[in-house]
């Protein structure tokens, strides 16, 4: 085993959003462990430290309560890395100036090296980097020099050798920024000098260890729902406790896709997990959402529903509560779209992080063994402990299930004059017809959560174009954060909209869709091409039925995704089956990336 070193470490300083979280993932990935501390952490705290990042955020230093780090972080003699809003920090806590740029740069922007050594040791003199800003530094702090520049940004990235404190204004994190693990890799390894202490199998000792450690005497239900997190986590429990420690408890909330439970559990029989167990809640779950249309109220409910119904099934199995704990296979996106860390914004409430469980984990009355870990991460994980590949790689579900991907509606949300003035014009340029429609799905903005309308684009055209004239529609018009596109001959302007609620009926209609598009994709070998794949009924109507909306995404750990352009032959096949279908209408292709919408609808 190798020996874990606590001298080892990058520390991450949070300013908030996702920032840290992803700077903390790429770290890890290049093999040194990297922890995530507050923003304002006492510099003695960062004592032994081998580097310190300090990460972007969503603030602007000008405003008077905008965070800030301790100055006494840049006196422990510890090489440090300013990333965007942490870039202008250094600057504006050792004597330079921060101002209001004439341009704000968003996107891939071309930088001008103008040093390569250091943190730019092996890269080109121009590189392809990825910009989010709108402040930059105007005055250089004493003792520091720009060693790269853009058209924009004079100031791109700057460096004092001396005390080996750097700053780049753009993000390395993220993988527009085509050397970014380079530089990172760089400032690791060349200017902390830290030794690799980091990897999957070191993750599982580690882990195991915690567990067994923490679990001294106790058992651990779990609820599995036969994803890949909660999978892992099962398995993972199973290794470091027995089976006899762990109960398993897959829930049917009437949710699920067709046939799920049963081949989650001949998988898990196959797999020889002698401690999974199932049971039928969908009834409950149901009832206890009619009626409802609201999404985070939706989720709010299947959330407290999942803990309601373990708790009856606990006292069923007569578990005695101080020799059990709850087991949850939360992952670390889920926990930031929740608002999980002290900056952060909710987007959406994730059905593990509802009040009630909150509560649980306050109390120390819950255990989440990967929850600082990435999909990707939780993917290796699965495969090291021996779980077969099409399990560790489905698509990920989402916890409430389709429950987020049947859309309801009890009235039209009406849309207001503005957007309807702009958007003619803008899909006039594309050769496009466009329909703004009355009902709202969420989006994401900056580091906030949006509900607005969708809109749809019907014409013949292409993915480019349609990307084109989507990203120039959610730029524009404030009130649209998603575009979809018309696969179907159907008249645009002919629909209406169905009041309509979670039913069993619609449901089912949604898992039948849903089913054709899975088996599609496993029979013509497209499903491992894919990140995700959300299947949406929508309640608008063209002759009585509803609309069905195909969402396949690419992303690598849904941050961020984009849409995917699958060959049109597949699509239109897919269209087609769909259609069959007699309670449905039409169907559209989701032509939005992640942000502005989401990769769900709700
Ligand atoms: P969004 O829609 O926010 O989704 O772009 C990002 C990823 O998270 C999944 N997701 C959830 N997973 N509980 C979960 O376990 C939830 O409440 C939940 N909501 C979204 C979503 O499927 C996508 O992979």
């Amino acid at each position: 085993m190798k020996k874990w070193n606590n001298e080892n470490k990058i520390a991450v300083l949070d300013f908030g959003g996702q920032y840290a979280h992803l700077i903390a993932n790429r770290i890890r990935r290049l093999g040194v462990y990297s922890e995530i501390l507050p923003n304002d952490v006492a510099p003695r705290q960062l004592k032994g430290f081998k580097g310190i990042i300090i990460s972007g955020g969503p603030q602007n230093i000008s405003e008077d309560d905008s965070l800030k780090c301790h100055s006494g972080v840049f006196k422990l003699g510890t090489p440090v890395l300013g990333i965007c809003y942490g870039h202008q920090l250094i600057s504006h806590i050792l004597g330079g100036k921060v101002s209001r740029g004439k341009t704000k740069e968003y996107g891939k922007a071309i930088v001008y090296l103008k040093q390569k050594k250091g943190i730019f040791s092996g890269l080109s003199d121009q590189e392809t980097v990825w910009m989010s800003h709108g402040d930059y530094v105007s005055k250089l702090a004493p003792g520091f020099e720009i060693i790269a520049t853009t058209v924009d940004c004079p100031t791109a990235a700057v460096a004092d050798y001396q005390r080996n404190i750097f700053g780049l204004q753009f993000h390395p994190e993220v993988t527009h920024t085509s050397s970014g693990m380079k530089i990172l890799d760089n400032f690791i390894y060349k200017v902390c000098r830290a030794g690799k202490n980091w990897d999957m199998k070191t993750f599982i000792t580690q882990e195991t260890k915690k567990i067994k450690e923490r679990l001294k005497g106790k058992k651990v239900f779990l609820l599995v729902s036969g994803g890949v997190d909660s999978t892992v986590c099962f398995a993972l429990l199973n290794k470091a406790l027995g089976p006899s420690r762990v109960y398993g408890l897959n829930i049917d909330n009437g949710l699920m896709r067709q046939n799920e439970q049963k081949e989650i559990e001949s998988v898990f029989r196959k797999n020889g997990f002698t401690n999974f167990h199932r049971i039928n809640a969908s009834e409950e779950f149901l009832n206890s959402l009619t009626g409802v249309f609201d999404p985070e109220n939706k989720r709010k409910i299947i959330g407290q529903k999942f803990i309601t119904v373990q708790d009856q099934e606990t006292k069923k199995l007569r578990l005695n509560p101080k020799e059990w704990i709850l087991g949850q296979g939360t992952i670390y996106p889920d926990t930031i779209e929740t608002g999980g860390t002290k900056h952060a914004a909710v987007i959406k409430t994730h059905h593990n992080r509802v009040e009630a469980v909150q509560k649980m984990i306050n109390q120390g009355k819950i255990i989440e063994p990967i929850k600082e870990l990435y999909k990707d991460e939780v993917r290796q994980v699965g495969e090291m402990l021996g779980l077969p590949h099409n399990l560790v790689y489905r698509h990920p579900f989402p916890g409430p299930g389709l429950g987020i991907r049947c859309l309801c509606a009890d009235k039209e949300y009406p849309i207001g004059p503005k957007p309807l003035g702009k958007i003619n014009g803008i899909a006039r340029q594309y050769k496009l017809k466009v329909k703004i429609l009355p009902i709202k799905s969420v989006g994401v903005q900056g580091d906030s959560r949006t509900y607005a309308h969708p809109c749809v684009l019907a014409g013949n055209t292409n993915f480019k174009t349609l990307e084109k004239a989507s990203t120039d529609i959610t730029n524009n018009i404030r009130e649209i954060n998603r575009v979809i596109w018309l696969l179907t001959k159907t008249a645009i302007s002919k629909f209406r909209l169905k009041k309509s609620y979670l039913t069993k009926m619609r449901l089912d209609l949604l898992r039948e869709a849903d089913a054709l598009v899975n088996d599609y994709l496993r029979k013509n070998k497209l499903y491992e091409s894919i990140w995700q794949f959300p299947v949406v009924l929508i309640p608008l109507s063209f002759g009585g039925g509803e609309s069905i909306v195909l969402r396949p995404i690419n992303s690598t750990e849904a941050m961020t995704a984009n849409f995917t352009r699958l060959p049109l032959k597949h699509v239109k096949a897919m269209a087609n089956k769909i259609m069959k279908l007699k309670e449905i209408d039409a169907v559209f292709y989701d032509v939005t990336n992640k942000p502005p919408a989401t990769i769900e609808w709700e």
